[in-house]
């Protein structure tokens, strides 16, 4: 792999793409900038005023030449576009197949984490070599920016969206996690550290349920990435054993479901003994949905989440604009629960039954 000096570490599966382009742009802007100061410098030197040179016959047109220095910068320009482009693409799209997913909330002025099975970290991002890992991230406040200068990877965080980033980590190792957008007073302590664990270790981790502490305890990690026990065994210190089934972010989405009161109205079509006020949702995510005008959109997260706050936006055809919003009312946390939620029954249909049976 190359490494070049003064660079964060080539730690993610496109770095290496993302550096060779930047060099590549650099190199030329390079090669043309220094070609055309030279140039500049040795004609002024050879006609200065005082110079005795011949100064008749001057060319003053050269079809070749003018076909040369259109052309040629042409193709150079379309070339890296090209290449830009293809790398864009790779970098926007995450590969196809299963990744780990990673919530993310940024807020004024940290960065709260919480994974699949509910473990959730401050300040710190527990993440596996090899296995894609694509991060839902949401803002409770400002424009913040997910950077991590080791993966090459930056991506704002808005309030009232949801954006993603996805990375394949390659090296183990602990690497800067900043905040890429001004964003107050203490933009500048608002950072972190991604420790990118192999994949048992980053299991076991998980499975000791994460930890919400700010503090990196380098000794622990080690003790982690070796497998040895790291002291927060929770048998032994008489913790209470983290909750780590899978979906905890969904269940909790589910219990919100009910508290809210959210089944009312979006009830099943078999359920319903009347047509339903509002869309059932299983099978929401990931669907086409027709709207009243007509327009057909993907329900992804944005989509869900959009529909939480300003349920009129985005008016699914056939339903009426009855639904109240729930801006203001929902912290970050719970809209992430409620998204978890609509997605665990639109991918796992037997789990979501078993769940409206309890
Ligand atoms: Cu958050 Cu800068």
């Amino acid at each position: 792999m190359l490494d070049f000096p003064l660079f964060p570490d080539q730690a993610s599966s496109i770095a290496q793409q993302i550096d060779l382009l930047y060099f590549a742009l650099l190199g030329l802007g390079a090669f043309f900038g220094l070609g055309v100061a030279s140039v500049l410098v040795y004609l002024a030197v050879k006609y200065r005023a005082a110079a005795d040179v011949d100064r008749s016959n001057a060319a003053t047109e050269s079809i070749r030449l003018e076909v040369a220095w259109a052309l040629i910068p042409l193709g150079l320009a379309v070339g890296m576009f090209g290449w830009g482009a293809a790398v864009y693409v790779d970098v926007q799209a995450p590969p196809s197949g299963e990744a780990i997913e990673i919530y993310a909330v940024g807020k004024q002025w940290m960065w709260q984490f919480q994974h699949e099975n509910g473990a959730r970290e401050i300040n710190m991002l527990h993440v596996p070599t090899g296995l894609t890992v694509r991060m839902i991230m949401t803002s409770e406040d400002v424009i913040h920016g997910f950077f991590v200068p080791a993966f090459r990877i930056k991506q704002d965080v808005l309030p009232g969206r949801f954006t993603s980033a996805w990375f394949v980590a390659t090296n183990t190792g602990t690497y800067h996690l900043f905040c890429a957008e001004y964003c107050g007073t203490e933009h500048s302590f608002m950072k972190g550290r991604v420790v990118v664990m192999t994949p048992p270790a980053y299991e076991q981790w998980l499975r000791l349920g994460g930890d919400d502490s700010d503090e990196f305890d380098e000794a622990r990690v080690r003790n982690l990435e070796e497998g040895r026990p790291t002291g927060d065994d929770p048998l032994a210190g008489g913790q209470a054993v983290p909750d780590v089934s899978p979906g905890v972010m969904a269940a909790a989405g589910a219990e919100l479901f009910d508290s809210l009161r959210c089944n009312v109205c979006h009830r099943t079509e078999s359920a319903a003994l009347t047509p339903s006020t509002g869309p059932p949702l299983e099978g929401v995510f990931g669907r086409r949905v027709t709207l009243h005008n007509e327009r057909e959109i993907v329900a992804d997260e944005q989509y869900l989440l959009e529909s939480i706050l300003y349920p009129s936006a985005k008016l699914v055809q056939g339903y009426p604009p009855v639904m109240p919003t729930y801006a203001g009312q929902l912290n970050e946390t719970q809209l992430n629960q409620l998204v978890a939620y609509l997605k665990s029954i639109s991918e796992y249909d037997a789990a979501a039954s078993e769940e409206s049976e309890r």
